[in-house]
């Protein structure tokens, strides 16, 4: 009897130098580097090089990269337009897919399907992603939008296209973190779309669309989303009990936990866990403090009830909304952040050569005929 791998668990599809998941010690590395150790000390332009070339930046390729992205990020009219026209109703991740679709449309350069084409491509996606994603935030409120400054580094800019201002640094630290934990992570789900996509040999943009429309879902970035509607539906800390016990008879899935690589703690949580935490010290939010405290008490209350442990989104979720996001922008940031991990895919993928295909064990109807004379 075939074995059939639901969901392509525990399943081994290719070898991936980008990055790993440490099972012994719980820790994530991009090419080799932890990323405690990157959150610590680097900026995620110097992250998105790393993932991109595989090695950290020197000063001056560092320099270079940052001025090819504050070059790249104004919009042309025309995609500004489409962010302005399309309902308000319609949720961001929907305007960041056919924001990307369009600016695929106009992309004339030479797609040889050369390292070097796809990572022209990748960077010039890096730095038009957060204009749409603000120009798209300002709109929402009936607010004009704010060009990009290119006197400001990428964290910083967003802030300042989104609310005109610029926070203070534990802020736009803790935001940056939280862009370099979201960067990578291996062959999850829309990853791998991004390397079906590619693996035809079909076009960057088609993969990176593609992998926008996997990163939707409330299982998979979507679920950063849902853990500040879920803050919002329980409100106080007294009311975790009996909300758990209700959401758990219903067989809901709490948003933010669980995990279906890490069973033991995502690696990804203590470090946002801990940006999270200096970012409430310092937040002018007058719930913070309660919002952090129902934070606690629902991640201590899902794992005594059910021993899971809380994902990246648990803590990315509140963090954003102390920044002052509105809520349907946080799959968005996800996205800001993982187009460094899915275009370094796409290129892996390139390089591998090989169509994704796998089978499936037919259980339908056995060969029959077709009935003689007309229809049932
Ligand atoms: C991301 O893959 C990646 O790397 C993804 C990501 C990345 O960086 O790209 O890390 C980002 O997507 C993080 C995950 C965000 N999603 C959520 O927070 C949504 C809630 N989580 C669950 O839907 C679930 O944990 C998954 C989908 C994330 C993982 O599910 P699995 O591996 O398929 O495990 P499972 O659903 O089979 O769960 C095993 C058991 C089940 O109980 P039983 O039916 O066997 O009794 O654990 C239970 C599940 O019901 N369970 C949960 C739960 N997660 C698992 N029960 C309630 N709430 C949860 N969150």
């Amino acid at each position: 009897m075939t074995q059939i791998h639901r969901g392509l668990a525990g399943v081994v599809v290719d070898t991936t130098g980008i990055s790993t998941v440490v099972t012994e010690t719980n820790s994530l590395t991009y090419r080799g580097y932890p990323v405690q150790d990157l959150a610590a000390s680097r900026s995620f332009e110097e992250v998105a090089h790393l993932l991109w070339y595989g090695e950290l930046p020197t000063t001056t390729q560092l320099r270079e990269l940052e001025a090819r992205e504050r070059a790249l990020r104004p919009l042309d009219r025309a995609a500004a337009e489409i962010v302005a026209r399309l309902p308000a109703t319609c949720h961001p991740m929907d305007v960041l897919r056919t924001v990307i679709s369009y600016l695929g449309t106009q992309d004339l350069t030479e797609d040889d399907g050369s390292l070097a084409a796809n990572r022209a491509k990748s960077l010039a996606l890096l730095a038009r992603l957060p204009t749409v994603v603000a120009a798209d935030q300002r709109r929402r409120r009936r607010l004009d939008p704010i060009p990009p400054d290119p006197s400001l580094g990428l964290a910083e800019n967003f802030f300042h296209m989104c609310f005109g201002a610029v926070p203070a640094p534990e802020v736009v630290r803790c935001f940056e973190i939280s862009l370099i934990l979201y960067a990578e992570h291996s062959f999850n789900a829309s990853t791998f779309t991004a390397r079906v996509v590619t693996s035809t040999l079909s076009d960057l943009y088609s993969a990176v669309t593609a992998a926008v429309g996997a990163l939707k879902g409330p299982l998979h970035g979507g679920a950063n989303e849902a853990v500040m509607h879920t803050l919002n539906e329980i409100g106080e800390p007294e009311r975790v009990g009996a909300w758990l016990d209700r959401a758990l008879a219903e067989k809901r899935k709490i948003m933010g936990f669980g995990h279906r690589v890490y069973k033991h703690g995502d690696s990804r949580v203590p470090i946002m866990s801990q940006a999270l935490g200096r970012l409430v010290a310092v937040s002018d939010d007058p719930r913070a403090v309660r919002l952090a405290e129902l934070h606690a008490a629902l991640e201590k209350a899902v794992f005594d009830r059910k021993g899971i442990h809380p994902n990246l989104d648990y803590p990315a979720g509140l963090a954003y909304h102390l920044m002052g996001f509105d809520i349907p922008l946080f799959t968005p940031i996800f996205v800001m952040s993982r187009i460094t991990g899915w275009t370094a895919h796409i290129a892996e993928q390139l390089q591998a050569n090989v169509l994704i295909r796998p089978l499936g064990t037919y259980t339908g109807p056995a060969q029959r005929d077709l009935p003689v004379a007309g229809r049932a």
